[in-house]
This record gives C-alpha cells, sequence and structure tokens, in this order.
C-alpha cells in the first residue's frame, strides 16, 4: 500500500542528500545554491542540451555527480512566477511527486533566482503533492515492481526550503486538513459497495467525532417517525438498511446561523425496479459522490477548525430491486407531506435528497443550504467532466460558488431554473412525479429539489460528471476526485467564518 509523504518546513541551506528539486522562473537560471550542489556543472550542461527553459512544468532530471551531496537533482520550471496562482503551484507539486514518487528523502528549495515562494504558494505546492501520492490501491495484494525489494514501504520525507518555515508550517496546517479530506471523499467514493453500505458509510462518518465533530445517526425507525417516505420508499429495495447521518461542526460563536451542506449517498445504484442496463453498471458505486464530499468536507473543517457553525447531512440508502422494491406508480409521502408519483425507480437520488433537505430546513433553519449529489447523467451531456452543475434560487450563494469554483479549480457553471421547467414534473395523480420529459434532464431534477427547499438560499451541485470516472490530472490520479471538498471549504473560508 502507498504511504503518503510527510512534510516539512526549514529554513534555506545547501541540502545535503537525496533528491534535490530546484526552481527556475521562465528565464531559466538557476538559484546560486547549484554551485555546491552542482560542482561539476553537470546540471547545466543538462539544462543547455535540452533547451529547458523554466517553462512551467518542465522538467531537466539529472544524477548528481559524484562530487556532489546528492543523489539526484531535478530543475522543474514555474514559468511566470507572477502569473502563479494556488492552482498552477498545486499543479507543480503533482508533478515534482509524480517524478520523485520512488525516491526516499526529498528536497525542495523554495526558492528560485530573483524570487521567493510566498507561504501560501508554498503549502499550495505541497498540498498537490499530497493528493498527487494519493493511491486506491488496498485491495491490491500483489506489489508492483518497484516495491519488491522493500520489506515495508516507508513513507517518504519531503524536506521544503523556505524563507518562512513558520508562516508556511502555518498555512499548510490548514492545507493539510483540507487535502485530507479531500482523500477521504476518494476513499468513500473508491470504496466498492459490498464492503461500504449504508451501516458502514455511517461508520466512517461517525469517526469524525475524534475531531470533535458531533455525529447523529438516525436508524429506520427513526425516519419513520419522522415521515421520510420518499427516502424509504428507495432503501425498502435493499436488505441493507438505511442511515441518516447528521455531522455538526459547532466552530463559529453561539449565536452563528449555521450553513449547511446536504449529500446524496446512495451506496449503489442499481436503479431498482427500472434496472439500468449492465454496460459500466459498475460506476454506481460512486453514486454516493455527493456524500462523500460532505463527509470529507466536515472533516476538513474540523481538523482546520474552521471558525463556523457547519451542519452536514447525508442520506444514505441502496437502490436494489428486489420482491420488496417499490414500483414504478407507486406514490410516496415526503416528510413536508407533499406527494410523489414515481415513474422511474431510477430517479432515486431526489427522492432522498427531497427528505434530507426538507429535515434539513425544518431542524436547522440555516443560512443557506448546498446540496452534492450524482444526480443526472444529463449533466455530463450538458457540461462533461470540466464543471459541476450549479442550479439555485439565489445570485450571491452562486456568485460566490463561482468564484470558489475559479480559485480551487473545481469549477461550477450555472444552469437555467424556471417555472416552465417546473411544470413538467406535475403528476396527474399526486403531488408531482420524480422525472420530467426527455428533455432538460438535469433541470427538471433540480426543479425537483427546490420544491423541498422552501425560501431558504439553496444552492445544487450535479456532480455527475465530476465526483467519479475523473481524467488524470496533476493533482489526482484515482477514479474519484474528491471533487466539492475544496471548493466548498474555499467558499466557508471566504465568506462564512469569523
Ligand atoms: N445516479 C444516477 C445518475 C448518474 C449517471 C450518476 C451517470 C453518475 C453517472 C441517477 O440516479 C440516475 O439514474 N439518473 C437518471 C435519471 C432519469 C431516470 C430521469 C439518469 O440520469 O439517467
Ligand atoms: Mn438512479
Ligand atoms: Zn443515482
Amino acid at each position: 500500500m502507498t504511504v503518503l509523504p510527510t512534510f516539512s518546513f526549514s529554513k534555506i541551506a545547501a541540502p545535503k542528500k537525496g533528491t534535490v528539486v530546484l526552481l527556475a522562473a521562465k528565464d531559466g537560471k538557476l538559484p546560486e545554491l547549484v554551485a555546491e550542489l552542482d560542482p561539476s556543472s553537470t546540471l547545466a550542461k543538462a539544462i543547455e542540451v535540452s533547451k529547458f527553459s523554466g517553462k512551467a512544468k518542465s522538467v531537466v532530471d539529472v544524477l548528481a555527480p559524484a562530487n556532489s551531496p546528492a543523489d539526484r537533482i531535478l530543475v522543474v520550471g514555474v514559468g511566470d512566477v507572477g502569473e502563479a496562482s494556488d492552482i498552477s503551484w498545486a499543479a507543480l507539486g503533482g508533478v515534482v511527486r509524480a517524478r520523485v514518487a520512488g525516491d526516499k528523502a526529498v528536497t525542495v528549495l523554495l526558492s528560485g533566482d530573483g524570487f521567493e515562494v510566498s507561504p501560501d504558494a508554498a503549502a499550495a505546492f505541497a498540498q498537490g503533492y499530497l493528493l498527487r501520492a494519493y493511491e486506491f490501491d488496498k485491495y491490491k495484494t500483489r506489489k508492483k515492481d518497484d516495491e519488491a525489494s522493500e520489506k515495508k514501504p516507508s513513507a517518504q520525507k519531503v524536506g521544503l526550503m523556505t524563507a518562512e518555515p513558520a508562516a508556511c508550517k502555518k498555512v499548510w496546517a490548514t492545507a493539510e486538513a483540507v487535502a485530507r479530506g479531500v482523500m477521504l471523499a476518494r476513499d468513500l467514493v473508491n470504496e466498492p459497495a459490498n464492503t461500504l453500505g449504508p451501516v458502514e458509510f455511517a461508520a466512517r462518518a461517525d469517526a469524525l467525532t475524534a475531531l470533535g465533530v458531533e455525529v447523529e445517526i438516525l436508524v429506520e425507525k427513526d425516519m419513520k417517525k419522522l415521515g421520510m417516505g420518499a427516502l424509504l420508499g428507495v432503501a425498502q429495495g435493499s436488505v441493507r438498511p438505511p442511515r441518516f447521518v447528521v455531522m455538526k461542526w459547532s466552530g463559529g460563536k453561539a449565536k452563528d446561523q449555521p450553513v449547511a451542506f446536504i449529500g446524496k449517498g446512495v451506496v449503489f445504484d442499481t436503479g431498482g425496479i427500472s434496472i439500468k442496463p449492465s454496460g459500466g453498471m459498475e460506476d454506481m458505486k460512486g453514486d454516493m459522490g455527493g456524500a462523500a464530499a460532505v463527509t470529507g468536507l466536515m472533516h476538513a473543517l474540523a481538523a482546520r477548525k474552521a471558525k463556523a457553525n457547519v451542519i452536514g447531512i447525508i442520506g444514505l440508502v441502496e437502490n436494489m430491486p428486489d420482491g420488496n422494491a417499490q414500483r414504478p406508480g407507486d406514490i410516496v409521502t415526503s416528510m413536508s407531506g407533499q406527494t410523489i408519483e414515481v415513474i422511474n425507480t431510477d430517479a432515486e437520488g431526489r427522492l432522498v435528497l427531497a427528505d434530507a433537505l426538507w429535515y434539513c430546513k425544518e431542524t436547522h433553519k440555516p443560512k443557506f443550504m448546498i446540496n452534492l449529489a450524482t444526480l443526472t447523467g444529463a449533466i455530463l451531456v450538458a457540461l462533461g467532466q470540466q464543471h459541476a452543475g450549479l442550479f439555485s434560487n439565489d445570485d450571491e450563494l452562486s456568485g460566490r460558488l463561482f468564484e470558489a469554483g475559479v480559485l480551487t479549480g473545481e469549477k461550477v457553471w450555472r444552469m437555467p431554473m424556471g417555472a416552465e421547467y417546473d411544470k413538467l414534473i406535475d403528476s396527474k395523480f399526486a403531488d408531482m412525479k420524480n422525472v420530467g420529459g426527455r428533455y432538460a434532464g438535469s433541470i427538471t431534477a433540480a426543479q425537483f429539489l427546490k420544491r423541498f427547499v422552501g425560501d431558504i438560499a439553496w444552492a445544487h451541485l450535479d456532480v455527475a460528471g465530476t465526483a467519479m470516472s475523473s481524467p488524470a490530472t496533476d493533482t489526482n490520479q484515482s477514479w474519484a476526485s474528491g471533487y466539492g471538498v475544496r471548493l466548498l471549504d474555499r467558499l466557508v473560508a471566504d465568506h462564512y467564518e469569523g
């Protein structure tokens, strides 16, 4: 199993051993310290021969000559240092980690010719480095070739040299907390459904009590008492009972109104009686990506001791076909009292969220509710894997989410809503039906959710395209992305703390 690297910060000095990483801006010039590392100018020659120009993410990689204290030296291009954002520093960290993954000791000089890497940038670099190191390999019993000779894999030690080690350490504590939240979300999404049912997921959420999160777990009879007929209708087709988890982080002042995050946690979505085609159905183990993001977010906020009161709610069910499963045409009564005709049992996420949103609104009266859900395949058709769909009744909240998306790289794109779409889910027999027509599938799903939020500021993020089956990036090589944790952590940090 991969052991994640550990980081330490120290003052700038000549590196004495192991792998050394130097940075160069777009002029390609090396930091002064290089003289001690490279007495015979091996590096200078390599740079010349490879026409290294300091372009962002370009690398020159040499074995250090015998008269160098180092074993290996890399020069990594930063490009235009003035233009570099936290996102590009994180990407750079990822690029470096990929290059040196097998090395025991790595020293990175976070200072170049004519520039210093700021504490924020240094923390972003380390965060990208750590996230790139994440692998979900717990079910691989055979070691990779490069691990074959090791008895026990040991953690790589990464020493980051900077002009401001104390300031870096402080920012890193926060950035690491967020990265741990991202990796928790990835772990949950990657985990197969046979080992992660509603009960097991709830236990993972319960573990957040160690960080000071209050966790309440409602079981079936509690949900029955509350009248959560929409969620329970989905759950009844599975032999594994549902769970409803309320996580509470009270880092703000007692009088601060909480903010709330709600996640769809369908641990596996077969479609139910409206069963899905078998091709690719294994991906539906990730249909709890919304709940995973909420859990990862709560971890991040608690671990970095966010100064805000935050509620995290996840509805955990399994959508299975069974003798006791709900049927198309069934009418269920939601906790809100509104009735729903279940036209398609595969439109189950909105049924779970209907009760979760209503419960949240009634029980916690939050400042806003943001729900995350792998809700529709249609959002992939509209936006692909680059943006989550954003649906909202509130322009300010939407603007803040958009901005947080730009800053973290977890991008959102706002989609339209309106009465013409809403009427598409009116039902002949009940207050509403759970699917619209053929068109605008992501929007009619959002209109459905909107019927359960009252007049609270609300945003729905459809993360079907961004939470799973993720394209490999500089900071993620795993199937699950952990999408949403950085985005929402940023939203809270920038607008709802202190
Ligand atoms: N979990 C799926 C949506 C999904 C699709 C997530 C692809 C990730 C990747 C959801 O429950 C679903 O089945 N939605 C249906 C809705 C339809 C029945 C109106 C869909 O998108 O086809
Ligand atoms: Mn479904
Ligand atoms: Zn689903």
